[in-house]
């Protein structure tokens, strides 16, 4: 008898500490999701999704509706990993009580494991009460791409003595609040490392140290699909845009020669199979 898959929880991800690295990734979609799911230790609904997938210039692009139907299309397409979506700008910030109404829609919506929202000391109250809610969160600090306009650009973080202390701050007020995990985006090396030092949960880097306890990236960055800026930090695994546009162009021969469709692709009146 097939012995059921049980889904990685949050407090599976929180004990790994110090452990095997956690390898992460952003899904968006159900075949996505099906393919990384036995590959993955946890997938990211992220709001990246507004600017990869919706062509969005910034992740503000992002709506609570959008992360619940595609938080419900990574859930039907894994059965393993454990799910975290990310909360949009807007949903969150303004107080503890939005934060938690958002939060629930989210889980009640999707059933993922967990949500992620940006920001240090400035969110504690607002972890802190989707926690307090039962609902767990994974923290984002460092380069925040929802502040993207107010940081005027992707800006690298940790460069100054003032910064590093306020990414300290930011660590410790998320670990305190009751965060399982923490994102360290964008923040030079050493910093990210001595962040990973100073703090008992599990941080996830992307361009951040391979001294993180984890690491993710964007799917479509990590698989060469990304048509606009590729981040540096970003290493290309494998080249699925030359792929896509091969693929695209022997078929548009083809049709024009008129050699697809082929015998194969076409049904006999003969025959009498009715299934496509
Ligand atoms: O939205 C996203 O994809 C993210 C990851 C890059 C961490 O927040």
């Amino acid at each position: 008898m097939a012995t059921a898959v049980v889904r990685i929880s949050a407090e599976t991800i929180r004990a790994r500490k110090d452990g095997v690295p956690i390898v992460c990734l952003t899904a968006y979609t159900y075949p996505v999701a099906r393919l990384l799911d036995d590959h993955v230790d946890l997938l990211l609904v992220g709001d990246s999704v507004a600017m990869v997938l919706h062509g969005h210039k910034t992740t503000l692009g992002a709506s609570l509706e959008m992360m619940i139907a595609h938080g419900q299309a990574v859930m039907r397409g894994s059965a393993k990993a454990c799910v975290v979506v990310d909360m949009p700008a807007g949903s969150y910030e303004t107080s503890a009580v939005h934060a938690v109404a958002s939060a629930r829609r989210i889980v009640e919506e999707t059933g993922c494991q967990a949500v992620k929202l940006e920001g240090g000391v400035d969110v504690a109250g607002q972890i802190a009460a989707i926690v307090a809610a039962g609902i767990p969160v994974m923290a984002h600090i460092g380069l925040q791409p929802q502040s993207v306009e107010k940081d005027g650009g992707y800006k690298i973080k940790g460069r100054t003595p003032e910064n590093v202390a306020a990414l300290m701050r930011d660590a410790d007020a998320v670990e305190k609040a009751g965060a399982f995990s923490l994102v360290i985006e964008g923040t030079v090396e050493t910093v990210a490392a001595d962040l990973t030092r100073r703090i008992a949960i599990p941080t996830i880097g992307i361009g951040a140290s391979s001294d993180c306890d984890g690491q993710i990236l964007v799917i479509d960055d990590m698989i060469g699909l990304t048509v606009d800026r590729v981040p540096k930090f970003v290493r290309e695994y494998a080249d699925l845009r030359s792929v896509v546009a091969e693929a695209a162009a022997r078929y548009a021969a083809e049709v024009r020669s008129r050699t697809f469709p082929g015998p194969a692709h076409v049904f006999s009146a003969k025959t009498g199979k009715d299934n496509a």
